[in-house]
């Protein structure tokens, strides 16, 4: 197992890996970029080829490929390696007996869904559906490679067709309905409970819905044509193990490198909208599915960029829904801008009757605060004193939310300039309001949690980190390095590894008998950092710094922290051995203290 561990993570290149997730920018011999873990300005994420490892200074977390999937996508160390096995082509040995218990439901889950995907598929393409579904679905526009890309499905009509299917095929009626494909009734018969369990979909369109690595997590079912369309239009997946509607972005895992490549996200209403817009070429749309966005959909697109582009129909209902959408994205600093459709149309019609029209509306985009403010103007009346309270009222509530102060203060002179109305008035009541409800958002977060900290911890750390980053320039400049000095325990075994290697220096030996993923992972964050004040010298004129030199400096300072520290031990020990009288020990300690003070004197 641990040797599969090995194969499978030498064979991927965390670079790569990594930036699949999010963009990553050369920095050095390092990537840096904005960390995914936590909401920063200011990138302060690393990764680093040559060591497979990556460190967020930010938020103090990093490790390997491994832990980057298991944070990023939420999963297990054994789903982790088994998704990164599949992508670097090693076939994983055979689990070990005491694997295949602790292994939990998930997997089970997620081969359901994919099982119900495939049947629903099969019963589009040739089964009843093929008539019913396949016409209308063409009829919207969409092509057969677009269906099938898509995974559309059709779930027959009937109480027990994929409940019998599945349980065919070996399920438990408990794991189908745990993958939320189940509607469960309880029925009372003469005092005796007996659960009721039927499908959940039923003579339905199947959207599929996938997680970022394509992975079938629910099904968005809409009514098939003919159906009730105002009662359960959508009949959707429950919260289950596997889908937690607040974190899914409908078309995510085919829109994630469309995003990153155009810097820009298209957030359209539904199934249908998403569908249609990567048809026709704009392969960067994504959805919500019918509630408003989620902070942890935000930071999701966040991976991917900071632009969005809302496109909602103009009709009262969608507009709500966009509405809250856009503050929130507004408040958690992503850039947006406002698509406008023709009133009563969605994307997928647009896009249906004429693509060009839809190339249009995005190319026209306007920026979220500039929309909020025409929109305002055009429903008041400026000149009227009591509809400029309304419109200042309104729109300040708009500006508050920018998080942004550049940006917000911007926009308040906009205001006051079409008020007609003094700056520092509005100003005045932003800031009262502002102070009313402080901003939250994050700010624990932006802190970061539970870093490691003692008296010369981050002098021991720049020790190890310049022992190896730079073997050769320091190899010769050790002699004040005594792991006596070294504190954390951690540390010293680092500091001591380090050392043993240091004549002929390799990273991965070192770490290999680190074996503790603690002790690698500490290892990764001194060498990080080291090169990131390396890096930080080179820009501007000042002169490169020299790592042994570096060294020797760290080296003293943590000596005389540590011998300050006995001097400090050595004064408490004397006072004691005054009050008991002790004229031996005492005079033992007063020749300890001349020594050390003479050594710090130096
Ligand atoms: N939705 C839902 N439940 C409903 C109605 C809508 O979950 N009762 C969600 C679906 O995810 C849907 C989205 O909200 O995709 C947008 O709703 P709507 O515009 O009504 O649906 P469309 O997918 O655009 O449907 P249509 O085929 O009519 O265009
Ligand atoms: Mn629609």
């Amino acid at each position: 197992m641990s040797s599969d561990v090995e194969e499978v993570k030498s064979r991927i290149n965390i670079a790569d890996l990594i930036g699949e997730y999010i963009r990553l920018q050369k920095a050095g011999s390092n990537w840096r970029a904005l960390c995914p873990f936590h909401n920063e300005k200011t990138p302060s994420f690393m990764v680093s080829e040559e060591r497979n490892s990556w460190h967020c200074f930010g938020c103090g977390k990093g490790g390997d490929a491994l832990s980057f999937v298991m944070e990023m996508e939420g999963i297990d160390f054994r789903e982790a390696l088994e998704q990164l096995a599949q992508k670097a082509g090693v076939e994983l040995r055979r689990i070990e007996k005491g694997d295949r218990e602790r292994e939990n439901a998930k997997p089970r889950l997620y081969s359901i869904l994919e099982l119900a995907t495939k049947w629903y598929e099969k019963n589009l393409w040739e089964g009843k559906g093929r008539e019913k579904i396949l016409k209308y679905l063409r009829g919207r526009g969409l092509q057969e490679d677009t269906i099938r890309n898509f995974r559309l499905g059709y779930a027959p009509d009937g109480w027990r067709n994929t409940l019998d299917f599945l349980a065919g095929r070996g399920y438990k009626t408990e794991e189908i309905a745990k993958a939320g494909l189940l509607v469960e009734k309880n029925r009372e018969e003469e005092n005796v409970q007996t659960a009721n369990r039927y499908d959940r979909f039923r003579d339905r369109i199947i959207f599929p819905v996938q997680d970022i690595m394509g992975r079938v997590v629910g099904f968005s079912a809409r009514v098939a044509p003919g159906g009730d369309e105002k009662n359960a239009k959508y009949v959707n997946t429950p919260q289950t193990e596997l889908y937690d509607k607040g974190r899914i972005l409908y078309g995510l895992h085919l829109a994630k490198i469309e995003i990153k490549k155009r810097d820009e996200a298209i957030l359209v209403e539904g199934n249908m909208d998403v569908i249609a817009s990567h048809q026709a070429g704009f392969q960067n749309a994504i959805a919500v599915s019918g509630t408003a966005l989620t902070t942890d959909q935000i930071k999701i697109m966040k991976r991917y960029s900071e632009n969005v582009k809302m496109a909602f129909d103009m009709d009262s209902a969608g507009q709500t829904a966009a509405k809250k959408s856009a503050r929130i994205c507004l408040e958690n600093d992503l850039n947006v801008r406002i698509v406008l459709l023709p009133r009563g149309k969605d994307a997928a019609d647009v896009v249906r009757e004429d693509k060009k029209i839809w190339e249009k509306a995005i190319g026209e985009s306007r920026g979220l605060v500039e929309y909020y403010f025409e929109d305002i103007f055009s429903r008041f009346d400026s000149q009227n004193p009591a509809d400029k309270k309304k419109i200042a009222k309104e729109l300040l509530n708009v500006i508050k939310d920018i998080s942004n102060p550049i940006e917000q203060s911007h926009w308040l002179k906009v205001l006051a300039e079409r008020l007609g109305t003094e700056e520092k008035i509005l100003a005045d009541v932003l800031d009262r309001s502002q102070k009313k409800e402080k901003k939250t958002f994050f700010e624990s977060e932006e802190k970061g949690e539970g870093k490691a900290s003692y008296p010369g911890y981050s002098l021991e750390k720049k020790i190890i980190g310049l022992l190896a980053a730079f073997p050769k320039e320091c190899r010769r400049q050790t002699e004040n390095i005594n792991s006596d000095y070294f504190s954390g325990i951690q540390s010293k075994n680092i500091l001591l590894a380090v050392l043993e290697n240091k004549e002929d220096f390799n990273i991965n030996k070192v770490k290999a008998g680190l074996a503790d993923y603690e002790n690698t992972k500490l290892l990764d964050e001194a060498i990080f950092e080291v090169e990131a004040e390396i890096e930080m010298n080179q820009t501007g004129n000042q002169k490169p710094l020299d790592p042994g030199e570096e060294l020797k400096l760290y080296g003293e300072r943590l000596k005389k922290i540590r011998l300050k520290e006995k001097i400090i031990e050595i004064t408490q020990g004397i006072r004691k051995a005054e009050k008991s009288g002790n004229k031996e020990e005492i005079k033992r300690l007063m020749n300890e203290f001349q020594n050390l003070a003479s050594i710090i004197g130096d």
